[in-house]
């Protein structure tokens, strides 16, 4: 008889658990008959011995089972992108026009602000946006639009909202089998079969080494295609903010800048790459022709037009964002000298803290690791009324790192698992 005694023993023996006993302690936590400490325990395990490609394959389906699945099989093929979180990175909201633009189909479940990290739920109701839809009112925009945003629906695998709530209070947050058949979990019930998935490394992400994030990525593209899903996994860089902007509504009002204006930048480039591995896949053409098309829906204002009636659809407006003069304050560099670091975690819990006061709409940060500035250049926008700024002023500026030596940008991407 399994018990769950049995499976701690057997992982702190580095033992590999079967499919049966997988479902046994992921069932029994779901269904509330092992209790919190026995799970934490065998959590802490996992942590500790963690567990081969097949048995987090295992977990992973478990997991799945565990609720409802999204069937999308009547729009055709479904494309899908995930990030593992990071700071200022609106991707989501510049790839799902991008991609409804050339005439593929998305239907993202999206997440709220998570520790540090912004969350697309709320910078997309920035725009005013319902994102609590029925799925005949889905189904009605993806036909008519091609991209939908929505909340992830309460039964999406129940099992990872128990565990992960539990991880989360008890430290067990940080393995690479938990975290890949947690985010997989999810993936495979929102139904796309094309999939490409972000994985950020750096100080401001939860992979804060190179080599275990190239190991989750990898990890879980497998795990993709055991399931038949064509999937793609970039390993990119979250060392400072993706974006200029910080806060949900400067982070909305940034991604209708750069799809009016075009410019590059990093977190325009990332999304172009991401956008192009889905195209490529979908329409079966080389990640060139694909990049040419993206390029195109974007130089042509149609990527614009579409988040406008994505928008609209969802009962939002962008126009929220026209000719609007926001006041800001200004922090200037305390020396001359080169950006040699920005703390990304350090600005996103910051600016969190002052985007939860009346009036606060986030920062803009004006440098990037590389830059030369000199002692009283202007490097953060703080937008939020002068009390606000004047306590802020001096935290936001211990965010950065300045050397009198020459520093260089930081890479944009670090591989692409495929
Ligand atoms: N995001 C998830 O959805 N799950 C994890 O375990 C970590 C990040």
């Amino acid at each position: 008889m399994i018990t769950i005694e049995k499976l701690i023993k057997k992982k702190q023996k580095n033992k590999k658990l079967s499919k049966k006993e997988i479902c046994y302690f992921v069932d029994g936590y779901t269904n509330g008959s092992i209790s919190d400490e026995e799970m934490t325990k065998l959590l802490k395990q996992i942590c500790k011995s963690g567990m081969v490609e097949k048995e987090t394959a295992f977990l992973t389906d478990a997991m799945l089972n565990s609720g409802e699945k999204l069937d999308l099989s009547s729009f055709g093929c479904c494309l899908d992108k995930h990030s593992s979180g990071g700071v200022s990175d609106s991707t989501t909201l510049l790839i799902a026009p991008i991609i409804a633009s050339l005439n593929a189909k998305m239907v993202k479940m999206s997440g709220g602000s998570l520790g540090f990290t912004g969350g697309t739920k709320d910078k997309f109701q920035c725009f005013g946006a319902n994102l609590e839809l029925p799925f005949d009112k889905i189904k009605n925009i993806v036909n008519n639009v091609g991209a939908v945003i929505v909340c992830q629906t309460e039964n999406l695998v129940p099992a990872d909202k128990k565990i992960y709530a539990l991880r989360d209070r008890t430290g067990t947050v940080s393995s690479i089998p938990l975290i890949a058949s947690s985010i997989v979990s999810k993936k495979l019930a929102s139904g796309a079969k094309i999939i490409v998935l972000d994985v950020k490394y750096g100080k401001g992400a939860f992979m804060q080494d190179l080599v275990e994030a190239k190991k989750l990525a990898s990890l879980m593209v497998k795990i993709l295609k055991r399931h038949k899903v064509l999937a793609c996994a970039i390993v990119s860089d979250m060392n400072q903010p993706l974006g200029n902007n910080i806060g949900s509504y400067m982070e909305a009002k940034e991604v209708v800048e750069i799809l009016k204006n075009n410019k590059d930048c990093r977190l325009l480039s990332l999304s172009k790459t991401i956008s192009s591995i889905l195209i490529s896949k979908k329409e079966k053409i080389s990640l060139d022709s694909a990049y040419k098309k993206v390029d195109e829906v974007l130089s042509n204002g149609k990527a614009l037009e579409k988040l406008k009636e994505m928008v609209i659809a969802q009962g939002g407006n962008l126009k929220l964002f026209d000719e609007e003069k926001m006041s800001f304050n200004t922090v200037t560099s305390s020396q001359s000298g080169y950006i040699e670091e920005i703390d990304a975690q350090k600005l996103g819990e910051l600016t969190h803290k002052l985007c939860n006061n009346v009036g606060c709409n986030g920062i803009t940060v004006l440098c990037k690791v590389g830059d030369k500035v000199s002692l009283g250049d202007e490097i953060i926008r703080i937008f939020a009324p002068k009390k606000y700024s004047n306590e802020y002023a001096e935290k936001f500026l211990e965010c950065f790192k300045f050397s009198k030596t020459k520093t260089y940008p930081l890479p944009l991407i670090y591989d692409i698992i495929d």
